[in-house]
This record gives C-alpha cells, sequence and structure tokens, in this order.
C-alpha cells in the first residue's frame, strides 16, 4: 500500500506537502524555520490531527538543530519559545499539545543528563532530538497500520461506509485512521464503496478524501454536505467511520464540524458510528465535550470559495469542529484496542495499556 507522504524530514530541512492546492497541484516546501513551520500548520498547509503532531514536532526539531543558542541556558530559553510560538497555532487537536508535551520531556532529560555529565556541547542534544522527530513518524504510522487492521474487522464485507472531512494519509503522515481502517478492510478483500461528505467550507471531503481514494482506487462516491440524511437514509451505509481531533474522558469526541450531525442521523437510522484515533487523540484530563476548546476560523473560508466571494459581505462564522456525544459512539478505534462504552473505563484501560 503506497500512500501519499504529508510531511518529511530532510537534511535540507522539513518537507511539508501543501494541501491547500491539492487536488489540482502536488507542490512542496521545505522549512528550515520553526516559525514558518508553525505557521503552515496554522494556514492549513498541513492538517489533520495526527499529522499537525508530527509537523509540531519537527517544528521543534528544526527549531533546535538550526539554534544559533552558544550555551545549554540559551538553547533552554529558545527552546520554551520554540514549544510556546507551536502550542499558538490550532487549539482544538490535542496531538499537537501531546507531541510538544514529550518533547518537553524528552529535551529536559538530554539537557539534565548533560548538565550533570559536565558535557558542554550542545550538538548531541540536537541529534537526540532530530532522531525523537524521525521516531515520532515512524510511531504514527505503525500506530495507523494497527488501529486500521482493528477496525477493518468492524466494516460491512460489502457496501457502503460514509466518512467526514479527511481522516487519511494526508491528516497522518501514515495511512490514516478512517481511512486507514478503509483502507486495510479493502486490502482485507471487503468490497467497499465510500460515500464522502464535500466538507464544506474548507472541502477536505473533496479535495483530499476524494483525491486519496481515488489515488487508491477505492470506489467512492462524493456527496455535498446537505445530502448526508439521505443517504443515511435511503443509501444502504453499513457503517460510518470519522477521524477525531480530541476525545475527552468520557469519549465526547471533537472532530470536523458536520460530523455531530452524522452521527445523530446514524442512531435514526441505526448504522454504526466509528470514531478512529490514536491514543495521542485522548484527552483524559478533561471530563467532557464541553472542556473542548472549539477553534473558530476566518469568516472568509465561509464566505469566499477559492478566493471569489460567495455571499454578499455579511457576518459569517466557522467554527472548526464540532462535539458529538459519546451516546451517539457505537466504538472507539485506537491502535491498541477497540474501546466499548462505558468510555470512562475502557478509555482509560487503554491508555494505561502500552
Ligand atoms: O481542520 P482539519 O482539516 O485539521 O480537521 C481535520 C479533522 O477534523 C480530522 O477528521 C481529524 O483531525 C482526524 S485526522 C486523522
Amino acid at each position: 500500500m503506497h500512500t501519499v507522504e504529508p510531511i518529511r524530514w530532510t537534511p535540507e530541512g522539513v518537507v511539508i506537502l501543501d494541501q491547500r492546492r491539492l487536488p489540482r497541484e502536488v507542490v512542496y516546501h521545505t522549512y528550515t524555520d520553526y516559525r514558518e513551520v508553525a505557521k503552515a500548520i496554522r494556514d492549513m498547509v498541513i492538517r489533520g490531527a495526527p499529522a499537525i503532531g508530527v509537523a509540531a514536532a519537527m517544528g521543534v526539531a528544526i527549531g533546535l538543530e538550526r539554534s544559533q543558542a552558544q550555551s545549554l541556558e540559551e538553547l533552554r530559553t529558545e527552546f520554551t519559545l520554540i514549544c510556546e510560538t507551536l502550542a499558538r497555532t490550532r487549539p482544538t487537536a490535542v496531538d499537537l499539545f501531546w507531541a510538544i508535551e514529550r518533547f518537553r520531556r524528552r529535551f529536559m532529560e538530554l539537557s539534565q543528563a548533560a548538565e550533570n555529565n559536565g558535557a558542554g556541547g550542545l550538538a548531541p542534544i540536537k541529534a537526540a532530538l532530530v532522531e525523537e522527530a524521525k521516531h515520532f513518524l515512524r510511531e504514527r504510522q505503525d500506530a495507523d497500520r494497527s488501529l486500521g487492521r482493528l477496525g477493518a474487522k468492524l466494516l460491512p464485507q460489502r457496501g457502503r461506509v460514509m466518512t467526514q472531512c479527511n481522516a487519511g494519509a494526508l491528516a497522518t503522515a501514515g495511512i490514516g485512521t478512517a481511512l486507514g481502517v478503509i483502507r486495510m478492510a479493502v486490502e482485507a478483500g471487503h468490497q467497499i464503496e465510500v460515500l464522502v461528505p464535500e466538507t464544506r467550507p474548507y472541502l477536505q471531503g473533496a479535495r483530499l478524501t476524494a483525491w486519496e481514494l481515488h489515488q487508491d482506487q477505492i470506489p467512492l462516491t462524493l456527496i455535498t454536505d446537505n445530502m448526508v440524511g439521505h443517504f443515511l437514509k435511503t443509501g444502504d451505509v453499513g457503517a460510518v467511520v470519522v477521524g477525531a481531533d480530541r476525545i475527552a474522558s468520557n469519549g465526547d469526541t471533537a472532530n470536523k464540524i458536520g460530523t455531530y450531525g452524522i452521527a445523530v442521523l446514524a442512531r435514526e437510522h441505526q448504522i454504526p458510528f466509528y470514531v478512529a484515533a490514536p491514543i495521542s487523540t485522548l484527552d483524559l484530563s478533561i471530563a467532557s465535550g464541553e472542556e473542548i476548546p472549539i477553534e473558530e476560523r476566518a469568516e472568509e473560508e465561509v464566505t469566499h470559495l477559492a478566493g471569489l466571494p460567495i455571499s454578499p459581505e455579511v457576518r459569517a462564522a466557522h467554527p472548526a469542529f464540532d462535539v458529538t456525544p459519546a451516546r451517539f459512539i457505537t466504538a472507539i478505534i485506537t491502535e491498541r484496542g477497540v474501546a466499548r462504552p462505558p468510555y470512562e473505563t475502557s478509555l482509560r484501560e487503554l491508555a494505561a495499556h502500552s
């Protein structure tokens, strides 16, 4: 299975595929400054919760590798600034903060060890964090495959499956979460057609999911968002599988705006609704979805399409995510196992089990 690579580490810098230009153009940019990586995350050059985590990891690594700091003290100050800059990009996807926290712990460990040994050189610390970033990417890819394998068993042998937004290779840097489940099912012989809502306003479904599935020759039908109810009622859909940006302890799940409506409609029509997400998307520090910060994006993303106005100059709203209450979620598929209600216990068990 060969999937697109949205991000990779190279000796020249962090290479990121510009997802804003898909599907028309395949353009890569090389970033050598962590501030540019932060801007790329904010501007959605790269997006999708796990891929944002990888971008943050590589942003920290490039920031340190290219740092001009002359002492450990200076490097520590710069490290804090790098982490703060990357953390101020997108508030909902918890993978971002998870990745930064992991790198903060590793940096503390390495800098403490260097101080204790009296070894003054900064090069080994920088090299270790670059290795950590590459390792982080490989871990993400392994997690997708394990998750995909577990989730594939839940999909129908034949028929239609609906997704939302893009939870594919572009969104994780592996085979994807929701699309990873679908890819593994297809690889295992399931005959599946994917219903892809276009996902206004940013069109991740139309531009990215349709592109990925088409490249892999997985059958799909693109629909507009207002067709979701109709197809869940009449379209022989056997399951819905979506990704997640943050999952609270009780299973409430933030994902791309529109997901909540799909979940409610799936329940109405007795269609199983699955969330596929890595353990890094769990936020067990919060009790419920009410505590999840929802990113509010620019009004122009609603009033304009491809740079052209599609409405008069009026106020518009763009909450980028909504929260699906846990009661609508049939199961949460992670790389460590499939969690079922009650999620308060099943998610904690999976998180504790490494
Ligand atoms: O705004 P985006 O494109 O970053 O939103 C992406 C989603 O909502 C995805 O479904 C989610 O991040 C899971 S990606 C595996």
